[in-house]
């Protein structure tokens, strides 16, 4: 399975940031050994779509709505995502489910909007670090699964992310045996549900240095990084482990 490596720059980078990170990232993409694809803050994504014209990196929002435009004060089209060349919409990031009161009903009717017009959802999982210390976390990965992907379409393309909530942020990586052991779960519950080809995408503290031990375990395929990737050097890093 291809491997993905996906940037999360959260409330990060203005316009001019962003095309400054391209135009030293661009000559740093050969490298990946995977494909690479950007989330910028909303008002930034017009100009990564500039910058990334004419390559083979991806982008996307961190968010979007699942209807194309109406009366939806403050959100996100995914249609015109779409219409600016982006290829990706994130959803259910635990920063949304924890600051902004998303749950998987809405995760699911995102999820199936998005696949709708043709671009890939990244839908984003993880536990709490007390679901976890209650031995939980299989019941809250099934739950998130089942849930978000309700409405979903077998047949079209999708990418999970899984990010313990604990370690985002946090400086506190997942150790390999866990990542192993949850993503194998991950796996189960996708191949249960009928979505066995999504690739499974780790999150939460990955760092140059804790990538190329992270990448090597089962159902691992690839990354979704935030602070690593806001220096063009250090995702460089990640995305050619
Ligand atoms: P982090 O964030 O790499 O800074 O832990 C990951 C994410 O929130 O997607």
């Amino acid at each position: 399975m291809k491997k993905i490596f996906a940037a999360n720059w959260k409330l990060f980078k203005s316009p001019k940031e962003t095309r400054e990170f391209f135009a030293q990232f661009k000559e740093l993409a050969g490298k990946a050994t995977g494909e690479v694809v950007f989330f910028p803050s909303a008002i930034s994504l017009e100009a990564a779509s500039e910058s990334l014209k004419g390559t083979s990196i991806k982008w996307g929002a961190q968010n979007a709505y699942f209807q194309a435009q109406g009366a939806f004060t403050g959100e996100n089209s995914a249609q015109v995502v779409k219409d600016l060349g982006g290829s990706y919409i994130l959803i259910g990031h635990s920063e949304r489910r924890s600051l902004f009161g998303e749950g998987d009903a809405l995760v699911a009717d995102k999820v199936a909007f998005v696949q709708g017009l043709g671009l890939t959802p990244m839908l984003c999982i993880g536990e709490t670090l007390q679901e976890r210390e209650s031995a939980k976390t299989f019941r809250v990965l099934e739950t998130q699964l089942n849930l978000g992907l309700a409405k979903a379409d077998k047949t079209k393309p999708l990418v999970v992310a899984y990010e313990p909530v604990w370690a985002i942020g946090t400086g506190k990586v997942a150790t390999p045996e866990q990542v192993a052991e949850t993503h194998t779960d991950v796996y189960s519950i996708l191949k249960a549900l009928g979505f066995e080809s999504a690739p499974i995408l780790y999150g939460g503290s990955v760092k140059p240095d804790n990538a190329a031990g992270l990448i090597k375990q089962p159902h691992v395929n690839g990354f979704l990084v935030g602070g690593a990737s806001l220096e063009a050097k250090s995702f460089s890093e990640i995305a050619s482990v």
